[in-house]
């Protein structure tokens, strides 16, 4: 049997599993590894969510195969939060999907609606789903920068003149894994102005839009601007709002033909989440949101237990907004040796883990990405193994074993 499948061909190596390999070598070899790699929350999902979904298994019916869409109050559930958070009012019939966490969501869109040899816009660095989630529905990818300025709609600009055939779809995350950069509403104003000159569609994942550290300055949604909803699809996650990340709920929102497009897709794949998953997290969505405030709480005080003390161990960096990672510049002595070298020196020689910014894409090579997943306490040791680490960089550095040599 040939083993040479074409999809699989079109996915490179998974780079973060290479530094897992290690973490685990060294954890069975005794050391206690403080993780900052992945992004998997490790708080609880609330309290009166898990009540609910406790409540609801085992009534009649609920066993069932569920709605691939969403079951209708959880579609509601969902316009209701865009209505009280964004001000975007949105059709849970036709405007709402209900997906198995934002990720499934958006590479099925990317299946709807990519031909063979479509181009696409997406940012590099970014999070992988984002490129590959199109590459294994047969696109293609052409790179643009990731921070959400005017040299980006720029670049977006020479990239539509210089594409053939011409773009689909251009792909937004902000706040963006791994980058932690944020968009501003004048910036979608811009993009979405930038998408219907050029008729693509905009694909718009905001995971972190409950994960932002100035009260006064929360996360815009796409859809705010007007018209977006004729060009825009826009995906959010109970994943890192209400930590449910293994319960696998998210949504597409936005245009109605795509989300069509979407739904056609699902129901020969999906029947849609466990029903009791669904009535839980249409309680997560209705509140009380005091659990929301908990959770970026938590992230903030991390966050500064990470700056000050990575700082005060020679690693200086500026504090992300929002998002729960710092997208971090390698210091200066290991920056030439690569992202994913490093951190795999810095799991064995300082016992932490990071996650290789070349994992986002090949822009992403002078970063590690530091995810806010250990508690202040951990986060401070962590600091103290770095700065053992940074203290005798020198040596370290004389010793390194080159990448090739290490197969
Ligand atoms: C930007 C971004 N989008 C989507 C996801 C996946 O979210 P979900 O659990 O909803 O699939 C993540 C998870 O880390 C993410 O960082």
């Amino acid at each position: 049997m040939t083993t040479d499948f074409h999809r699989i061909k079109r996915l490179p190596p998974y780079v973060f599993e290479q530094v897992n390999r290690i973490k685990a070598a060294a954890r069975n070899a005794g050391a206690d590894i403080i993780d900052l790699g992945m992004g998997n929350p490790d708080l609880a999902a609330p309290k009166h969510v898990i009540d609910k979904l406790v409540e609801t298994a085992g009534k009649p019916r609920t066993d069932r195969y569920s709605a691939s869409k969403g079951i209708g109050g959880l579609r509601r559930a969902q316009a209701n939060y865009y209505g009280r958070r964004f001000g975007v009012k949105l059709n849970p019939d036709t405007q709402v999907i209900a997906t198995l966490g934002s990720k499934e969501g958006f590479a099925n869109m990317a299946q709807a609606i990519t031909a063979p040899g479509d181009v696409v816009l997406v940012p590099n660095p970014s999070y992988p789903i984002h490129a590959f989630g199109f590459l294994m529905a047969g696109g293609v990818i052409r790179s643009v920068p990731a921070e959400p300025n005017e040299d980006m709609i720029r670049a977006l600009e020479r990239s539509v003149v210089h594409s053939i055939p011409k773009p689909i779809a251009v792909v937004t995350c902000y706040p963006a894994n791994p980058t932690a950069y944020t968009a501003s509403l004048d910036f979608y104003k811009d993009l979405v102005a930038f998408a219907k000159k050029h008729e693509l569609i905009l694909l718009s994942d905001l995971a972190y839009a409950e994960v932002y550290f100035d009260e006064n300055d929360p996360p815009p949604s796409m859809l705010q601007v007007n018209g977006a909803m004729d060009v825009a699809v826009e995906f959010t996650s109970l994943s890192k709002t209400f930590s449910m990340a293994g319960w696998r709920v998210g949504f597409a929102v936005g245009n109605e033909r795509l989300l069509a497009a979407l739904a056609r897709v699902k129901s020969y794949l999906d029947y849609g989440a466990f029903t009791p998953v669904q009535v839980a997290a249409a309680a997560a969505l209705n509140g009380p949101d005091d659990c929301i405030r908990e959770m970026r709480e938590v992230y903030r005080k991390r966050r500064d237990a990470l700056v000050d003390s990575f700082s005060r161990a020679g690693w200086d960096f500026p504090a992300p907004n929002a998002s729960m990672f710092a997208w971090v510049k390698i210091p200066e002595p290991f920056r030439e040796m690569g992202s994913l070298e490093f951190s795999k020196i810095l799991v064995e020689k300082a016992s932490v883990a990071v996650a290789p910014g070349i994992g986002f894409g090949e822009h992403g090579d002078e970063y590690v990405r530091i995810a806010l997943v250990e508690n202040e306490q951990r986060i401070r040791q962590a600091a103290r193994n770095v700065r053992r680490f940074l203290e005798t960089a020198e040596k370290t550095l004389h010793n390194v074993v080159p990448l090739a040599a290490r197969g």
